[in-house]
């Protein structure tokens, strides 16, 4: 067990060991039981959190400040548009001031081809650890709350299980690619069969799709490209449809309009789901464009489990600032 994570960033789980990310979870676990208990955990007392947003947020920013008050610490929310930072405040005054004041930078920024390098620059220059609350290429805490709710579901041993990481429509904008990145990264590195469905307007990053396959060829498990939305549901224990934008064919979001329009009929609906074993489950990171991406016959149905998703943000994030900011 890796138990020495003090001062670590967690921008990618690719930067995290299978050890380290099962410590990360067994702490999660362990304050999941201890909150259902009403015991006492403020590990963090008298520490800071400087959560910095660039991307309006419902779950992250809920989660995260939440956690740090219950962990007994402060979590202080920054808003780019509202500070000095949308006047010219650079990354590294970010870093350096940031973490002066505090225990620990939480950031999201979501801009393609930006995001990622803004927060490795503030990284550089912090003194305390960086958790990345969502980029253009990852959502680590996303994606970990996802591996915990596979977990409650199907156990510790999850080789051999099928998951299907699928595009769907959905008309409200241009989503990033950090989900489905983050799913295929993580997931490989369990043994797990994964499947990534979608149109051929919405390959993800070649060279996250190269980690992927590599991850899967030392986990055992396999990682295919499917391009039918019905074929990927076929078998899957665990399915997450969710739409993203066509970000590596056009950034002009009239056209990555266009192309999405073709796919309408790519909504995650009963029937869909039907093609799945009795015991699937029904994942999504949440906002949902409901009826256009899922049908609520499947987002409110029984094999839905998105609130237990939405809550295990809550304990993984709390266990990473834990383990993190001591
Ligand atoms: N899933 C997620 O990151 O939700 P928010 O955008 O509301 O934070």
């Amino acid at each position: 067990m890796q138990t020495d994570l003090r001062g670590r960033d967690l921008i990618t789980t690719q930067e995290w060991t299978k050890d380290e990310i099962e410590t990360l979870l067994d702490v999660a676990f362990d304050l999941k039981r201890k909150r259902a208990l009403g015991e006492s955990h403020a590990i963090l007392r008298d520490k800071v959190l400087a959560m910095l947003f660039f991307f309006s947020s419902t779950r992250t920013r809920a989660s995260f400040e939440a956690g740090m008050a219950q962990l007994g610490g402060h979590a202080m929310f920054i808003d780019s548009k509202t500070t000095q930072i949308s006047h010219g405040d650079t990354a590294k005054e970010i870093g350096e001031i940031l973490g002066r004041y505090s225990d620990g930078i939480a950031i999201r920024q979501v801009d393609w081809d930006f995001g990622n390098q803004y927060i490795r620059e503030v990284a550089e220059a912090s003194r305390v650890p960086v958790l990345n609350m969502q980029c253009d290429v990852y959502h680590p805490f996303q994606i970990l709350a996802d591996l915990m709710t596979i977990i409650e579901n199907f156990g510790r041993d999850l080789r051999g299980k099928t998951i299907n990481v699928s595009w769907a429509y959905a008309a409200s904008y241009q989503k990033p690619i950090s989900v489905p990145q983050s799913l295929v990264l993580l997931m490989t590195r369990f043994g797990m069969n994964v499947r990534l469905t979608r149109p051929p307007e919405y390959k993800l990053m070649p060279d996250i799709m190269a980690q992927a396959q590599e991850n899967s060829r030392y986990s055992g498990g396999s990682f295919e490209v499917f391009e039918d939305f019905d074929e990927g549901f076929k078998g899957a224990d665990i399915v997450y449809p969710k739409s993203w934008g066509a970000l590596l064919t056009t950034t002009d979001n009239e056209e990555s309009a266009r192309i999405g329009k073709q796919y309408t009929n790519w909504i995650c609906d009963e029937e869909r789901m039907s093609f799945t074993p009795n015991h699937s489950i029904y994942l999504h990171c949440l906002p949902a464009d409901r009826n256009v991406e899922v049908a609520d016959g499947v987002i409110d149905g029984p094999h839905s489990r998105v609130y237990d998703e939405a809550e295990n943000r809550l304990h993984v994030q709390k266990a990473a600032m834990a383990l993190t900011m001591r």
